[in-house]
């Protein structure tokens, strides 16, 4: 899986400009899809159909990632740049971001006369290597995403966007393992959602399924004093019960963690207090439906270095495989 994991995390792809992420990606399931779309939000929906007896279910992992956009170029050829959805500025200096046609862009700020504060993301610029407005390679209005090799260390994964093509590539193995389901199984992997899970909010609309699963990653709080919540890295899935955005359906996590305990796969249950994922837009669009989320811990959320525990993975394609392979009696 980890070369998958590697080709996915390093591809280009902020919120909006998807495409060469989602040519990945349906490259990676076009055998094992009974048909597959593309929507005018861009996302990809791929159909595995089910013997008819079961229910219509959307599982959505998202293919966009945090980003930067160019808002301004100074005469001197440095770009002030907006966030795509949360970028923290601590996260920044002396970073690397890559533009769709593989410029690459170092992050540098303005002068720090206060050390021990954060700067906010106005004083920071990309430095693209151009000496003016006329001769810089990129535009007002172009996007990039950062840039940082994949690294696997023992079971520890990390790369730049984990955040969400680990959900991504738990969607792809699962479509790939699930030889027969009684439902009508559509993954879609979702557009925009750092800026609001937007792409999966117009795909449940057109699919209006009964039951919406997300995967998404979660705060692994295992790290010095970042105590608020009961997720570790490599104690296996955790299931969402709430998070700031939603409730999960009570049958569903009543569902999930039943299916996990006969399938012997260790898992944990996920209050998160901050963010949410597109198991939100799912739940209320069209009359709603019974949403939840299949998550992965992850450490260092938002930041170049995103980590996952390669058990945890596993162990994520395994439940989802559960869940869709059997009845769904809610
Ligand atoms: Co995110
Ligand atoms: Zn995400």
């Amino acid at each position: 899986m980890n070369e998958l994991i590697k080709k996915l995390t390093e591809a280009y792809g902020p919120s909006g400009f998807e495409d060469q992420t989602r040519d990945l990606v349906q490259a990676e399931i076009a055998e094992y899809a009974d048909e597959m779309s593309i929507d005018t939000m861009g996302s990809l929906i791929a159909r595995k159909k089910g013997d008819g007896s079961g229910l219509k279910v959307m599982i959505a992992a998202h293919l966009d990632e945090i980003g930067v956009m160019v808002s301004h170029i100074t005469e001197e050829g440095f770009c002030r740049f907006t966030n795509i959805g949360g970028v923290f500025p601590h996260t920044l200096l002396g970073g690397r971001v890559q533009f769709a046609d593989g410029t690459i862009g170092i992050i540098g700020c303005d002068p720090i006369e206060e050390r021990s504060k954060i700067h906010p993301l106005k004083k920071y610029y990309i430095d693209v290597g151009a000496s003016s407005r006329e001769d810089c390679p990129v535009h007002v209005g172009d996007a990039a995403g950062f840039t940082r090799p994949f690294l696997a260390q023992g079971s520890h994964l990390s790369a730049k966007s984990m955040d969400d093509r680990i959900g991504c590539v738990i969607g792809i193995e699962a479509l790939k393992r699930l030889k027969t389901t009684p439902h009508d199984v559509y993954f879609v992997f979702s557009t925009q959602e750092e800026v609001g899970t937007r792409g999966a909010e117009a795909a449940a609309n057109g699919l209006l399924p009964d039951v919406g699963i997300a995967l998404d990653v979660t705060v692994a709080a295992d790290t010095p004093n970042a105590r608020r919540m009961a997720v570790n890295l490599g104690d296996g899935p955790a299931i969402k019960v709430k998070d700031s955005g939603m409730i999960a359906h009570a049958g569903l996590v009543r569902l999930l963690r039943q299916r996990a305990a006969e399938a012997n796969i260790p898992y944990q249950l996920e209050v998160l207090e901050g963010g949410s994922t597109d198991a939100r837009s799912m739940q209320i669009a069209g009359p709603g439906c019974a949403a939840g989320c299949i998550s992965i811990p992850c450490r260092y959320v938002h930041s170049p270095s995103e980590t996952v525990d390669a058990n945890d993975v596993a162990q994520c394609v395994d439940l989802l495989v559960a869940l869709l392979e059997n009845p769904i009696d809610l």
